[in-house]
């Protein structure tokens, strides 16, 4: 559905972005990770045919975005990071006046918008002035204008992005509810780990360059590899540390505010007999148990030593 190769874009000598390769297939929701300035907004407009790559490729449903610009708008729904909304337009003369622009005319179009706004349970705004409603709101009335078209294919820059809590809780069921409809995703954050639970894939980007680029699954699986434990033994961790250093299952072992975390080798899961040996060794436990993986520690961690900075 959506297809990068290469793709690359120059501001003068400066590459905002450097051989971006993505691949996705229908119904694929992609988590588009980086810090600010990394090259998100750049990459997503190239896909949305609005600015032309300096070299490499990019694909929607089998259309290049260099030789066949129109096809791709027609399947290509692009809601910016930031966008105005006209001060003395109703929320429903705000969408009916985007529907003519994509030529949706008679009472199809009263019928389309209304739709649309029940999607994004904005229905009881219909007649509220567009320049009243709060920021999540706002979000919510240009995704509704992002699908007027029906389209297959959403680059969403930074949705959550301004939203309080309850706005973002909201705006990320919404986004779910879309991926439930078979279309196919790309959803910006600058945020960690606020994405990884609607997507299926991640990419995480950092000045110019993809770090990462893999399978959600792919990724835990490639974190939960290593187990560590977090231990805590009465008086002093160094000589237990030490002591820990040397079973057959440890590959690392350190002390981290008064606690001792051990890394075990990869595929030792079993560590029963850790806990005896402490015991019998003459050491009381305090503490002992598994690190929790989460996903903003699993992205710490496939970041770690790439120099991307979050
Ligand atoms: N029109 C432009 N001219 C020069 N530099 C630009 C332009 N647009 C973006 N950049 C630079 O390209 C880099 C990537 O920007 P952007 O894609 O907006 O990042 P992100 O969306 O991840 O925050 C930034 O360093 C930005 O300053
Ligand atoms: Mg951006």
């Amino acid at each position: 559905m959506v297809k990068t190769i290469n793709l690359t874009k120059k501001y003068g000598d400066f590459y905002a972005i450097r051989e971006i390769d993505i691949d996705l297939a229908a119904g694929d929701c992609f988590g588009f990770i980086g810090p600010n300035g990394a090259g998100k907004t750049t990459t997503m407009r190239i896909i949305a045919t609005l600015s032309q790559p300096s070299w490499g490729e990019a694909y929607v449903c089998g259309h290049s975005v260099l030789t066949e610009p129109e096809e791709i708008r027609r399947l290509v729904g692009y809601m910016p990071d930031f966008f105005g909304v006209y001060d003395d337009m109703k929320v429903i003369e705000y969408l009916e006046f985007f529907a003519a622009a994509y030529r949706i005319h008679g009472p199809q179009r009263r019928t389309k918008c209304n739709e649309m706004l029940e999607i994004v349970d904005l229905d009881f705004k219909r007649d509220a002035y567009a320049n009243t409603l709060s920021r999540g709101q706002t979000q919510r009335l240009g995704l509704a204008r992002t699908l007027l078209h029906d389209p297959q294919v959403l680059l969403l820059d930074e949705p959550l992005s301004g939203l309080d809590p309850r706005a973002r809780i909201e705006m990320r069921a919404l986004l779910r509810r879309l991926g439930g409809l078979g279309k196919t995703i790309i959803v910006s954050s600058h945020i960690l780990p606020e994405l990884a639970d609607l997507c299926n894939k991640v990419g995480i980007i950092d000045k110019g360059v993809m770090q990462v680029n893999e399978s959600v699954a792919d990724v835990m699986k490639r974190v939960r590899e290593r187990t560590v434990l977090h231990i805590q033994v009465a008086g002093d961790q160094e000589p237990a540390a030490k002591l820990l250093e040397q079973s057959p299952l440890v590959d690392k072992v350190e002390v981290v505010k008064g606690e001792i975390r051990a890394t075990l080798h990869s595929g030792s899961e079993d560590y029963t007999e850790l806990p005896p040996l402490l015991l019998s060794a003459g050491y009381k436990l305090k503490l002992f148990r598994e690190e929790e993986i989460n996903l903003e520690s699993a992205f710490m961690a496939l970041t770690k030593g790439t120099g991307a900075n979050f």
